[in-house]
């Protein structure tokens, strides 16, 4: 049977073979030297040496943020003039400088809880979220796609004209579909596989800068 395979996808499977493979590996032993709190930290540092995304001053809101480690990246790459919320429906230990909400991006409560926590607009949205892994490849990725329709959603209601959304989706039959939706608000929807991400992963980050701002332009 054809499964979704992720970082965070074969943490669903914790075996005895998993705990020593993650040990053997270079990000997963890097991020524990460099006190990261995961080794998709690498992932989103090599996105954005690649295209630019965070700047010093930067206000970022980082959705599916436990247990941190984009957090801590975002927050390295926007400096102290920048401003990081983060959110998450597991919780997250604290990291100084960064805001945390807990609770799920489907609910009215937790999207109005960020907006309230940013106190303005976003330059950027970055995305790591993934849903729990059931096993069932088209039902994990028609999960992931909901979750990054919310994070569409999202982005539409806090980034500013201009602004960027990075986010998290694994490949599956619904992948070109969401991609075209990203092109209905966004000038340019590029996707990236980072060298952090394991070979055999089904994730893929999609980057789309350029939001057009006040609603979608109309299709021809
Ligand atoms: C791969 S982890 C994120 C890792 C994180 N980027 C880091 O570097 O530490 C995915 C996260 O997405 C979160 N998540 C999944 N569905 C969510 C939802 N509906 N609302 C909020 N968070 C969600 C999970 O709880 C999980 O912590």
């Amino acid at each position: 049977m054809k499964t979704i395979i992720s970082d965070d996808a074969l943490s669903g499977y914790v075996t005895k073979r998993w705990l020593s493979d993650r040990k053997r590996d270079y990000y997963y032993r890097k991020a524990k030297k460099e006190k990261l709190r995961s080794r998709a930290a690498y992932k989103l540092l090599q996105i954005n040496d690649r295209f630019s995304i965070i700047s010093p001053g930067d206000r970022v809101v980082d959705l599916g943020a436990s247990p941190g480690g984009w957090s801590q990246v975002a927050l390295e790459l926007a400096g102290s003039t920048g401003k990081v919320v983060a959110a998450d429906m597991r919780r997250m230990r604290p990291i100084e400088g960064v805001e945390f909400v807990l609770g799920d991006i489907r609910k009215g409560e937790t999207v109005k809880a960020i907006i309230e926590s940013l106190g303005g607009s976003a330059d950027i949205v970055i995305s790591d979220m993934s849903p729990n892994i059931s096993g069932n490849y088209s039902t994990d990725h028609a999960r992931s796609i909901e979750l990054c329709e919310h994070a569409l959603s999202f982005s539409r209601k806090v980034l500013r004209q201009r602004g960027t959304l990075l986010v998290k989706v694994f490949e599956g039959d619904l992948y070109r579909e969401y991609l075209e939706h990203l092109k209905r608000y966004f000038k340019t929807v590029k996707a990236h596989g980072p060298k952090a991400s394991r070979q055999a992963s089904s994730e893929i980050y999609v980057i789309a800068t350029g939001f057009f701002g006040d609603g979608p332009t109309e299709i021809a």
